[in-house]
């Protein structure tokens, strides 16, 4: 069976790009799959507390992201929404997977390289192990796709080189528990689709749209009210030229490009066709269309997650009723996994 799995760090600022890049896809997705939509607290943790905020901080922003699943269209009826510390089989797997894992699978991680900077001896442990805790995220549920942003195409390779080796390093193992074609864990699928994929800084296209940049007006985020946004993106940086025809003519203009990629994306059009309505046109009437799409599409989802926030007793149930639906998944899981280990347990 395909089960679809991801996760939201709840760091703050949650922003466009999470939002076109992942979030629209998991809403997708619930039409065809069984989801499991997770908010990653562990993983919040895993740089300083002055990044992640502390104690308050982290519940607050942990209640921000699952606010703001459900306002975007996310039933945690029909699927489940829950936070990742209230089921210990994340943990746990992780462990295991540390063991399959080799260090030099994890040196060549960018993301690591990139949040530790020059001081690598000065990062946290967990900063390190991250995409080992990512990937017992998916496999404890043996899901099989990932609705990610381009940004996290590296860290699915690595589970599936994980899932693999487990595969492989305990191949007689899980035939001898039942699983004959000896496969006890899915090599799991990126899901990086749609004009989105990787929504860029709009002071900067180079630079990808970022939680952590220190300009604001780099990123559109989700609790931006519509004078915030309209003045962001009257800002935001571009070419003198027109807008080109055709997509081609976006290649070497990584702003413009852009901002038709983000007006496809929430139009849910392709960016040939945005540029049939807009090619030849100046960007400021563009940029007009933009605010009114951005406000149009956004502004539901903000003054519904401020709803939902304002009852933080009622997100918390909401997490705590996924919780014990993740974690009757995750123990089955983990009862095979100790098993095929040779980890002893009460049955
Ligand atoms: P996080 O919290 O940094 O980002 C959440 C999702 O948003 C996507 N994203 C973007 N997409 C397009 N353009 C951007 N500028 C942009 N910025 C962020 C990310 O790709 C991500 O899909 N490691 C994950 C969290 C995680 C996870 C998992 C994901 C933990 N365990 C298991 C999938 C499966 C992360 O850093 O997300």
């Amino acid at each position: 069976v395909e089960r679809v799995f991801s996760g939201v760090q709840p760091t703050g600022n949650l922003h466009l790009g999470n939002y076109l890049g992942a979030i629209v896809n998991f809403v997708k997705l619930q039409q065809t799959h069984n989801c499991i939509y997770c908010v990653v607290d562990m993983h919040a943790i895993t740089q300083g507390v002055d990044v992640w905020g502390g104690p308050a901080e982290l519940a607050r922003n942990t209640r921000e992201v699952t606010a703001a699943f459900i306002a975007s269209g996310i039933d945690p009826k029909k699927h489940i929404v829950f936070n990742q510390s209230q089921v210990s089989g994340h943990a746990e797997l992780a462990w295991i997977f540390n063991c399959v894992a080799r260090m030099g699978w994890l040196n060549r991680m960018t993301q690591f390289k990139d949040k530790a900077g020059k001081d690598r001896e000065a990062a946290s442990v967990g900063l390190y192990d991250y995409p080992v805790l990512m990937a017992a995220d998916i496999l404890v549920y043996r899901a099989t796709h990932v609705p990610v942003g381009e940004d996290q195409k590296q860290h699915l390779e690595l589970s599936r080189d994980i899932a693999q080796k487990f595969n492989n390093d305990f191949g007689d193992s899980i035939r001898g528990h039942g699983f004959n074609d000896g496969v006890f864990f899915p090599l799991p699928e990126p899901v990086i689709t749609g004009p989105a994929t990787r929504v860029m800084s709009l002071r900067d296209g180079t630079k990808k749209m970022s939680k952590s940049d220190a300009s604001d007006n780099s990123r559109i985020n989700l609790t931006d009210d519509a004078d915030t946004i309209a003045a962001k993106i009257r800002k935001a940086k571009t070419d003198p030229e027109p807008l080109p025809s055709e997509e081609k003519g976006l290649e070497p203009r990584p702003e413009a490009d852009n901002l038709v990629g983000i007006y496809a994306a929430l139009s849910g059009r392709s960016k040939a066709d945005v540029l049939g309505e807009f090619g030849g046109g100046q960007f400021s009437s563009f940029k007009n269309a933009l605010v009114e799409l951005c406000v149009e599409k956004l502004a539901p989802i903000a003054s519904e997650m401020k709803r939902l926030v304002a009852d933080p007793g009622h997100v918390d149930s909401i997490l705590i009723d996924g919780a014990e639906r993740a974690e009757a998944i995750a123990q089955e899981t983990m009862n095979a996994a100790k098993d095929i280990v040779g980890f002893i347990r009460k049955k």
